[in-house]
């Protein structure tokens, strides 16, 4: 099918996520491999955003089509109620290398679906309603995880579930809660436990957090804050969810994100890097004090594709090659180099403000002026980062442009000659927004 009639179909008879249709124009896709993809007229990209910040292994890996072809072979559907091979080895596998004690795994078809059914296991556990989540957060786009979420794709969405607490992240928008980490820590960690106090702690199940902040401007938290929670979480018998959607399987350089903070939160969810998407998989781990409550307890939730060998396959073959080849020891590798190239960048365009990175976990943002006011206003965009974004598309670097910012995310098997590639690209397009500097 040529791109022409690919674009024409898809938008003629299928809806596009979180737009308006007439607007859309969907990027062709007709194969990828490694760190790049091609559209059906063999324009190749480099996909530096892995595409939702979910491909870790790169793309069409031969030993996880092979996993996925040999589960096809073997296996394809049984009713959640079975066990299976991919099952035993999954839930095994993943025992293993998640901390202790989260030990006990429920499988889901994605991330939103992970943290509707972390609602669920805390609510049930505790036997308390309320869930504290932060602003600067995702969690998805279900009924009650669009509640949990901060940023404004929730807006349109309510009202919804209730029962949901929003609260300040330790970095806020558009003020700090102070200028170095020991005090931004400690001042949000006071605001949180006065938050606690106006909703009564003991109505509290759960605090949810994404263990780094991703699409909401991949922020890693302020030195002593995932402590600190989790203290406070103890403190009051609340349970610690730790989002792992985006941040997880060797995205910021170690297996999961909070593994960075010397914490372990009572339950975690997943999705994205899991299967690396090769198909759709979520993941709740709980902890063993949870796992035993539902022992002798229902867990009163259920998915037709609830462990499903196809996904499952996908998944432990994934983890093998993470493992195996060492991406995930790269991504640690690589970071040093990214922060080289973002203080670079940063030295040489006025119009970058900065940029951050853990692993390969990173962001850039722009500024129009030398007061550091962002190039696009929050959930808007603006005729310089428009012209980045076609940019970007012109030389055939794919990546997410939001608001005044854009993402640095690729594959997690890139190489380094293939980062600085990348980076050299960046750093072309980024005269563009050059030009929209006021100075
Ligand atoms: C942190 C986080 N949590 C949850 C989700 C939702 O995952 P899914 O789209 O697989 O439902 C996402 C998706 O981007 C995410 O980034």
């Amino acid at each position: 099918m040529n791109a022409e009639e690919m674009v024409q179909l898809c938008k003629r008879h299928t809806m596009y996520t979180w737009s308006s249709q007439a607007g859309v124009t969907p990027l062709p896709i007709a194969r990828a491999e490694g760190i790049h993809f091609w559209t059906p007229d063999g324009k190749r990209y480099i996909d530096f955003n892995s595409q939702l910040m979910s491909v870790n292994v790169g793309h069409g890996h031969p030993k996880v089509r092979e996993a996925i072809k040999r589960q096809v072979d073997e296996l394809t559907f049984v009713f959640p109620g079975s066990a299976t091979a991919p099952r035993a080895r999954l839930g095994k596998l993943l025992s293993e290398i998640v901390p202790d004690p989260i030990n006990t795994f429920f499988f889901t078809l994605g991330g939103a679906e992970a943290n509707e059914n972390a609602i669920r296991a805390a609510r049930l556990y505790t036997g308390r309603h309320k869930i504290i989540t932060r602003y600067r957060s995702y969690h998805g786009g279900t009924n009650a995880t669009m509640q949990l979420t901060g940023d404004p794709r929730r807006w349109a969405n309510e009202p919804g579930m209730p029962g949901i607490v929003r609260v300040m992240d330790p970095e806020p928008y558009t003020f700090s809660f102070g200028d170095d980490d020991a005090t931004k820590t400690a001042r949000n960690l006071e605001y949180l436990e006065e938050v606690l106090m106006y909703e009564g702690p003991q109505n509290v199940a759960a605090i949810f957090i994404e263990s780094v902040t991703g699409t909401n401007g991949i922020l890693p938290p302020p030195a002593g804050y995932l402590s600190g929670l989790r203290a406070l979480c103890d403190r009051y018998g609340i349970l610690l969810v730790t989002d792992e959607v985006m941040a997880g399987f060797g995205r910021t350089g170690k297996l999961l994100a909070f593994m960075h903070y010397d914490v372990v939160p009572d339950i975690v969810t997943m999705a994205k890097g899991l299967t690396s998407s090769y198909l759709p998989l979520g993941a709740m781990g709980v902890s063993d004090a949870i796992a035993k409550h539902f022992q002798d307890n229902v867990f009163w939730g259920g998915l037709t594709y609830n462990s499903h060998p196809m996904l499952l396959a996908a998944a432990e073959a994934n983890i093998r090659v993470l493992l195996d080849e060492g991406m995930i020891d790269n991504a640690a590798r690589l970071e040093p180099v990214v922060r080289e190239e973002m203080e670079r960048l940063t030295a040489k365009h006025p119009s970058v403000k900065g940029g951050r990175c853990i692993g390969l976990f990173g962001m850039m943002d722009l500024q129009k002026n030398s007061a550091g006011e962002p190039m696009a206003p929050y959930n808007a965009t603006s005729p310089a980062m428009q012209a980045l974004k076609e940019a970007f598309d012109d030389k055939g670097l794919f990546t997410f442009v939001r608001w005044g910012s854009f993402m640095c995310n690729p594959p997690l098997c890139i190489t380094e000659a293939q980062l600085r590639q990348a980076y050299a690209i960046v750093d072309e397009c980024l005269d563009v927004t050059d030009a929209y500097f006021e100075g």
